[in-house]
């Protein structure tokens, strides 16, 4: 699926104040692409992200999600729409505590419904294992390491093949070679699935692994330039 967005524009109240963070963001993102979202802390990436993915609302602006516009459906309809078809990852990996890496993979799968316990118990055996994690089934979050935790999370944001893939520093947490496993992963998974894949990244070597890269400043895209040099 393509993202288009226009005019994108976020303001948060800050102290009483409102604190405009996204200015007039336009960007278009095709299906199957593999996009690195870049740039300082506090530039507006996860505020980005999380209006790319239907999370939160704009202030102004559209997001279009394949032929579905964003702005046109209620809370409810963007739960379900995200639940169909967006997946996503986030830095401090968000799994439950209290559920098994197997059981944190079913969660997806039991709120879309349609499958029996026996089709999602496959399924959700089928994802940990392509992850690398069939051995760990069993396991706690607390008893995974933070490059397994990560793997789990995937599985899980991967469960209902989602057609995006959104994820927010997934490998900020982990040290280097880890986080080169994890974007290893994803790649992999992004031409498996022709799945589109946007990741928000501090890291240069991994958004130099993307075929293009946005660059965010105070809000406002200030560079987006393709693999093979051609600007966007
Ligand atoms: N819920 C919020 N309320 C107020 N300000 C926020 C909120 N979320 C983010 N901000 C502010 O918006 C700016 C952009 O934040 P963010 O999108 O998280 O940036 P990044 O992910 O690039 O670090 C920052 O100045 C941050 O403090
Ligand atoms: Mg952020």
């Amino acid at each position: 699926m393509d993202i288009v967005v226009k005019g994108l524009e976020q303001t948060y109240l800050s102290g009483g104040r409102p604190l405009k963070v996204l200015h007039a963001v336009d960007l278009e993102i095709e299906a199957e692409a593999f996009v690195a979202i870049v740039g300082p802390s506090g530039s507006g990436k996860t505020t980005l992200l999380g209006l790319l993915a239907g999370l939160d609302r704009p202030s102004a602006g559209s997001v279009r999600i394949g032929d579905v516009d964003l702005g046109a459906l209620t809370e409810d309809e963007r739960a379900r729409f995200r639940a169909e078809n967006v997946g996503f990852v986030f830095q401090t990996f968000h799994l439950i505590p209290t559920l098994t890496a197997l059981e944190n993979v079913r969660v997806p799968l039991e709120l879309a419904g349609g499958m029996d316990a026996a089709a999602i118990r496959a399924r959700a055996e089928a994802l940990l294992d392509r992850v690398g994690l069939a051995g760990r089934a069993h396991h706690y979050p607390a008893q995974l390491s933070g490059g397994e935790q990560q793997r789990v999370a995937i599985a899980r944001a991967f469960a209902n093949r989602p057609r995006i893939l959104f994820a927010d520093e997934p490998t900020g947490n982990l040290d280097a070679e880890t986080g080169q496993r994890i974007v290893d992963l994803l790649v992999e998974l992004n031409r498996e699935a022709r799945t589109t894949l946007v990741l928000v990244t501090h890291d240069r070597d991994l958004a130099a692994r993307a075929r293009r890269v946005v660059r965010l400043a105070g809000g406002r895209i200030v560079e987006d330039v393709r693999r093979d040099g051609d600007p966007a």
